[in-house]
């Protein structure tokens, strides 16, 4: 029979990539998209997808989800929740934003998942973890230690995924990624917004001193290691799916810059506060289950992201509508 999946967030960044490949894999299969279409998400992200008829768009809130009449008593294969808000320094000014979404919202998809008896995959974040000191790795059974309103939010809904295991011996399952980078990101997170004043001449306002570390997976390698769980569903588990090493981000800046061919000015401005210095996580456990992570080289990936937005520059468009612009009028423009 063919196979039904759910896909919460999916015109978003990584949502819409995770969409395409299933939809690959599963040639047969129905899926149905819900998204509220925030700033940071767009239909065009799943133009390939959504005029065909066995794609079928809701637009919602996932904090509704139970309500949707269309949706009542479907049992799907596979639900996956890639809604949230995500970006860390919205959530510094928005909190209720990411409280409201990231957590009401999973609550709201695990009562959902719970009455159609649908297994739930739970995308979440390295940075649920905190900072890792220099040798520190986490692995699944590290506590959680946010430090953002964001991560708290998204530590927050892993907790909720897990009472529910617990409590209901609900199917559900927590999948945690580190920094993905690739095409159709929102244009203000930092390898896309870094390449908009780059290709204007304009200095890359770098947090700190830019020693920062993080894990960066290019996004279709994370969604084609997530694409594993689907006819495997890691039931009550927690899986780490996160890029082999880290780098500084002065030194995604410098790769970045060699990729787009030019020279940009980094402005070192004043760090966000509790801003973690470095993300580490260890995958081990989804690798001997799953197999390798299959993920390319920074700079490769890097050379495609550009490619991409290279052709596809009406995505920087989207830095143009009221909420981007007064977001960064707001919190950006005094940076020093
Ligand atoms: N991007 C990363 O580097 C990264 C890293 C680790 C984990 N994650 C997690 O992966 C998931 C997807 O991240 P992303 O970067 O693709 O996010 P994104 O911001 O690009 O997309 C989020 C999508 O969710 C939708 N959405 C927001 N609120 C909603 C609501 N209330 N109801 C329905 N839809 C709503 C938006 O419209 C958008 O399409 C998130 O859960 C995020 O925490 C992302």
């Amino acid at each position: 029979m063919a196979k039904r999946f759910l896909i919460c967030g999916a015109c978003g960044f990584i949502g819409s990539s995770f969409a395409k490949h299933l939809w690959l894999k599963y040639p047969d299969s129905e899926i149905t998209v819900v998204d509220v279409l925030t700033y940071a998400g767009s239909l065009d992200n799943l133009r390939e997808l959504h005029t065909e008829s066995r794609l079928q768009f809701l637009e919602a809130d996932i904090c509704d989800v139970g309500a949707l009449p269309k949706l009542e008593d479907i049992q799907f294969d596979l639900v996956v929740n890639f809604a949230a808000e995500t970006h860390v320094d919205r959530s510094l000014y928005y909190t209720s934003e990411f409280v409201r979404t990231n957590v009401l919202g999973t609550d709201s998809l695990l009562s959902f998942c719970r009455k159609t008896d649908s297994p739930m995959l739970q995308i979440s974040t390295d940075e649920v973890y905190g900072p890792a000191r220099e040798n520190e790795t986490f692995s699944e059974a590290a506590p959680l230690n946010p430090s953002s309103p964001y991560a708290a939010s998204k530590a927050s809904a892993d907790l909720l995924v897990l009472a529910a295991i617990k409590t209901f011996g609900q199917k559900a399952a927590i999948a945690r990624t580190s920094n993905n980078y690739g095409p159709r990101q929102f244009p203000e997170k930092l390898i896309p917004y870094f390449m908009y004043l780059a290709r204007q001449g304009k200095p890359l306002p770098v947090y700190g001193d830019g020693k920062q570390q993080r894990s960066w997976l290019y996004v279709d390698d994370f969604c084609s290691a997530l694409l594993r769980v689907v006819d495997d569903f890691p039931k009550g588990e927690i899986l780490n799916i996160g890029a082999a090493r880290e780098y500084a981000n002065l030194e995604v800046v410098r790769r970045l810059t060699a990729s787009l061919e030019c020279e940009a000015l980094v402005n070192h401005v004043a760090d966000r506060p509790a801003h973690d210095r470095c993300y580490r996580i260890d995958s081990r456990k989804f690798e001997q289950r799953y197999g390798a992570i299959d993920e390319r080289d920074l700079t490769d990936g890097l050379r495609q992201t550009v490619a991409w937005y290279q052709s596809h520059p009406e995505n920087f468009d989207r830095l143009r509508t009221q909420d981007a612009v007064s977001f960064r009028d707001k919190h950006y423009r005094n940076r020093t």
